[in-house]
């Protein structure tokens, strides 16, 4: 008789680490979160891995932009190397704006149950106040354009499993919630 499957060829992690995605405009603080978040995991001995808007313009998607076709092949390419990151067994943390909602639709398909959307909530404002690497006011003369929040749309997200405010959260508050949801 076929009792189906024998147990030694069950996985013996049945569940793939989650991919935490931070969604948020530029300047919101993902990079900064997901750095903090990532040391964190690690101090407690869990594998963790961050993923880059920034890092991964660099390289693997230095052919795409800004414009809404190029941001959705950003994301999907983002997603794929997410999904497999995670099926090596880490957590990761993937930073990226993000701001259209059919794209992250498209990334929650990709990734399935793994995906946990994590807004980073900063307003437009306070981004703009701290402008780390000036691309606001490069922005706002016209130098730079389709940039998000400026001339280029965010979406904000209605549904994401976890809200940050950064304006009331420290980061460290910040790593704590998300190191409970883990
Ligand atoms: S996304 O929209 O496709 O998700 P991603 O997170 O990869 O964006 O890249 C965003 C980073 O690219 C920003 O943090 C910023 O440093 C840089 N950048 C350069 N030009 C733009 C632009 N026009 N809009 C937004 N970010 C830009």
């Amino acid at each position: 008789m076929d009792n189906g499957p024998s147990l030694d060829m069950t996985p013996i992690n049945q569940t793939s680490p989650k991919v935490l995605w931070l969604v948020g405009l530029s300047g919101a603080g993902k990079s900064t979160i997901g750095d903090a978040l990532v040391d964190r995991l690690r101090a407690d001995g869990i594998q963790a891995a961050r993923l880059d808007g920034d890092d991964l313009r660099v390289g693997l998607n230095s052919d795409l932009g800004f414009s809404p076709q190029d941001r959705s092949e950003n994301l999907r390419r983002a997603a794929h190397v997410a999904k497999l990151f995670a099926n090596l067994g880490n957590v990761t943390i993937a930073s990226f704006i993000s701001p259209l909602a059919s794209d992250r639709e498209a990334i929650k398909q990709i990734l399935g149950d793994q995906y946990v959307e994590v807004y980073i909530k900063t307003s437009l404002a306070t981004c703009e106040e701290r402008d780390p690497k000036g691309l606001y006011k490069r922005a706002r003369s016209g130098e730079l354009k389709q940039f998000t929040g400026v001339s280029a749309a965010f979406e904000h997200p209605e549904a994401a499993d976890v809200v940050i405010e950064t304006e009331s959260v420290s980061i460290l508050e910040a790593v704590e919630l998300l190191r409970s949801i883990l």
